[in-house]
């Protein structure tokens, strides 16, 4: 992660917060440190994804139930985590338990279509006002599949990324995802940074970077590449670098302009989905893309995808000429979950909740800021939400790497060390509410917050 530090208040102040802070994180977690030390015999790391490794260690969980999660040291925490951004059900929502407990009595997995995969799809066709629909397991095989899809249609190999977005660990979008200052090279040029080991230079190759918000950048691109462009994926309301809101007509410049050199536009909903709104951003920006990919919240917890587009775009995978596969594509215990998500969690009355309480934190967090003159800004969308750390505005990945890391890393210990789950990636990451959240969860949060913002002030 990326720290450079500008704007930090008092940055001896914080360095000594953080590091008492993180005594208090591993004081409270005896058990914890215990596991970690022994998964490291057998699990690489001691970890099942390198996501869930933090400083000043991960926290290993216990269950969860309602708003709260609980760790193997028996502390209970108001869960803002959100298993990065997925459990808009909260936890143990009855419905979905309901589903999945008599799906499991009646077999898991069979590799064959059931019902309730035709139900979804239509709901889907219905929120996203795309047509045609098929799943996947994970937000990774959505974007890859949509960027397979555009190739095998225009028999092009370049897509446009934009800097700072996160599509998935597959590696045609593993470019330029959270590179550091001094590897972004010339704004009006970015380099393509390898996001990961790994990738192929000549994948990396295939990938023109753009900044976000930069319509010029992206006509641009595809007049310096006439003919070889497929697509160009993007976060809507950009979600790995905090949140960052698309500029008003932006959407719909970019979307005509890769029409017009006959390239498709993608949109991956893996984040805003279903926590922005119920037909995440495609239908409250109203620019419908070619194609929306979807993951995380899309399951209620169980891990699912899909991916939605016009009747042009899956036409190649109804006739055969991409071959969308996978054992557990449509899986049936997936497919019980979504449809209890969509069907009784993430109703209007939920979205109406959600509304309410993000109305009510965005108060709270806005009150603190302003009583401590910081400048900073609450930036929600829907059920997500976070703290920006700098008194301008943040519009691309650039201004984003501007923000002190420290930062968020203190405000993540603080809010954890005061009962709050936040995402263990300070800055990057953003908060999720649960329809099983309520007034006293996010006064939680606000609180903490206060006491943040109090420690920090000059
Ligand atoms: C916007 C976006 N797209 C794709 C992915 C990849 O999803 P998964 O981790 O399910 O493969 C993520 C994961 O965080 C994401 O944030």
């Amino acid at each position: 992660m990326s720290s450079s530090l500008v704007e930090s208040p008092v940055a001896d102040t914080v360095d000594k917060l953080i590091a008492d802070e993180e005594q208090v994180f591993l004081r409270r977690q005896p058990r914890s440190s215990e596991l970690i030390a022994e998964a490291r015999v057998h699990l690489a790391g001691g970890a099942t994804s390198n996501w869930q490794i933090a400083e000043p260690q991960a926290v290993w969980m216990s269950h969860g139930l309602g708003s709260k999660v609980y760790d193997v040291d028996g502390t209970s925490y108001v869960d803002m985590h959100g298993g990065y951004g997925a459990a808009i059900a909260g936890h143990a929502h009855p419905a979905i338990v309901a589903a999945v407990s008599d799906r499991v009595r009646r077999g898991t997995h069979f590799a064959q279509p059931t019902e309730d995969a035709i139900w979804i799809a239509g709901e889907l066709s219905r929120r996203f006002e795309l047509p045609l629909w098929r799943f996947a397991n994970s937000g990774t095989e959505a974007t890859m599949d949509a960027v397979h899809l555009a190739r095998a249609l225009t028999g092009r190999d370049r897509i446009i990324k934009v800097e700072g977005c996160y599509h998935g660990h597959h590696d045609s979008v593993q470019v330029s995802v959270l590179p550091e200052a001094d590897e972004v090279g010339p704004r009006e040029r970015p380099n393509a940074v390898p996001g990961n080991s790994g990738i192929p230079s000549a994948i990396r190759d295939l990938v023109i970077v753009v900044p976000f918000n930069d319509t010029g950048a992206v006509a641009r691109a595809l007049a310096e590449h006439r003919g070889q462009v497929a697509a160009m994926i993007l976060e809507p309301v950009m979600m790995n670098a905090g949140i960052i809101a698309p500029d008003d007509g932006y959407l719909a410049v970019i979307r005509d302009m890769l029409h017009g050199e006959g390239a498709f536009l993608i949109y991956d909903e893996v984040k805003t989905g279903f926590t922005t709104g119920p037909g995440g951003v495609t239908a409250r920006s109203g620019v419908v893309p070619d194609m929306v990919c979807l993951a995380k919240a899309l399951g209620g917890g169980i891990s699912v995808a899909a991916i939605g587009g016009t009747e042009t775009v899956m036409s190649a995978i109804a006739d055969g000429r991409y071959e969308q596969v996978g054992t557990f594509n449509g899986n049936p215990l997936a497919m019980a979950a979504t449809r209890a998500t969509l069907t009784d969690v993430l109703t209007p009355k939920a979205y109406a909740h959600l509304d309410e309480l993000a109305t009510r934190l965005r108060g709270s967090l806005e009150a603190t800021i302003a009583t401590y003159g910081f400048g900073w800004h609450v930036v929600t969308a829907g059920a997500k939400g976070c703290v920006t750390f700098r008194r301008e505005p943040v519009r691309e990945f650039r201004d984003f790497l501007q923000i002190d890391a420290r930062l968020g890393h203190l405000h993540w210990l603080m809010q954890h060390n005061g009962g709050v789950f936040l995402p263990p990636w300070g800055k990057v990451e953003q908060w999720l509410l649960s329809v099983q959240h309520d007034r006293d969860d996010v006064d939680r949060f606000a609180a903490n917050f206060a006491r943040f913002a109090e420690a920090v002030a000059p």
